[in-house]
């Protein structure tokens, strides 16, 4: 029998001391977020995306909160650039714990208006950025027992008719993560991905602006409008995905592997989560179930019992 991992309450702030994390797309948005939280949790960060104003921009607000972040501006499409995020996480730190693929940016659309280029930038992006990525820092996760969390959406399985190329992207995405998983098991390496719902960031800003125009409403008003046909209590914030972020990666989820965690549509009856208590005492579940279960066929000694699967 394997002790489970308690984290006493003072701890819990720095619960990624000494951890050494990249996080793509951390400019805006959810990558923001999570990169901000970890590095409260006291995680080093290397933060990736194209603009190298607004990279430096969060560098800047994570070391005046204490933190440490270097940056790397790269355009993750590009074949060589996620190997370049890895070279340079290892020139600033020498090692790597986490990878948190959160860049993603595909178009919407008629289906028969988006073109191949349209395609091969969604998939080059999110599909592609992460499995190159993760390749990149393999050995070097392998080397830590580190982590892969991959954000990818709830459009993976669920995509509207807008949604053909971010759905299948994200799709693809799911499929990555789940052999991934198995694969971590095998190396010491933990998987996992959040499925977020509509959360608000600046691409979301731009959907609800549009729906504003075209309904005659506010931003606001369509905001209500969605959470409630998306059948969901809120629209989410970056920080509500970071804090299921932080969860995952800390060392009270070791044993969650090939998780995707994804927003929960109602309360239940006592307004939690079937995530453990340890995460419902902290609030960090509000708007978050996992969706796996117990994996009779998993035999590994990590006792990982949660298989990603369908619900
Ligand atoms: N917001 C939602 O409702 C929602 C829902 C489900 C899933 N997601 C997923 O969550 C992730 C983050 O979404 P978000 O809403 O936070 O996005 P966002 O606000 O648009 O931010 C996207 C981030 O990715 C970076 N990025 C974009 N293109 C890039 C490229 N070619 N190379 C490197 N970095 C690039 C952006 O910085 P630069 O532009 O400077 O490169 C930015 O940091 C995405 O994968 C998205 O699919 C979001």
């Amino acid at each position: 029998m394997v002790d489970p991992v308690i984290v006493p309450d003072a701890q819990r702030a720095a619960r990624l001391a000494g951890k050494i994390a990249i996080v793509t797309g951390a400019s805006r948005g959810i990558g923001r977020a999570i990169a901000l939280r970890l590095a409260r949790e006291g995680s080093a960060l290397v933060l990736a995306a194209r603009d190298q104003k607004t990279l430096i921009g969060v560098a800047d607000e994570i070391a005046a909160g204490g933190g440490v972040a270097s940056w790397v501006a790269v355009d993750l499409r590009v074949t060589a650039a996620p190997a370049a995020v890895v070279r340079a996480a290892l020139e600033a730190y020498g090692a790597i714990d986490i990878v948190v693929n959160n860049a993603g940016a595909t178009r919407r659309g008629d289906f028969l208006e988006l073109s191949e280029a349209d395609w091969a930038d969604g998939f080059a992006l999110k599909f592609f950025g992460a499995v190159r990525l993760v390749r990149a820092a393999w050995p070097h996760l392998q080397a830590r027992r580190g982590a892969v969390l991959n954000i990818i959406g709830v459009g993976g399985r669920t995509p509207g008719p807008e949604f053909a190329i971010g759905g299948s992207v994200n799709g693809a995405c799911l499929s990555f993560t789940k052999a991934l998983a198995d694969i971590g098991i095998r190396d010491g390496i933990q998987v996992n991905a959040i499925n977020p719902g509509f959360v608000r960031t600046d691409r979301l800003r731009g959907q609800l602006e549009a729906a504003a125009a075209d309904h005659g409403g506010d931003t606001e008003a369509a905001a209500t409008q969605l959470a409630r046909r998306s059948n969901v209590v809120r629209l989410g914030e970056p920080d509500d995905v970071a804090n299921l972020a932080a969860f995952i990666l800390s060392p009270e989820s070791k044993v969650v592997a090939g998780c995707a965690g994804r927003s929960r549509r109602r309360p239940d009856k006592n307004g939690l989560t079937a995530l453990p208590s340890s995460a419902r005492r902290r609030g960090v579940a509000h708007n978050w179930r996992q969706v796996c279960y117990p994996d009779p066929r998993t035999r590994n000694r990590r006792q990982s019992f949660c298989q990603f699967s369908q619900r």
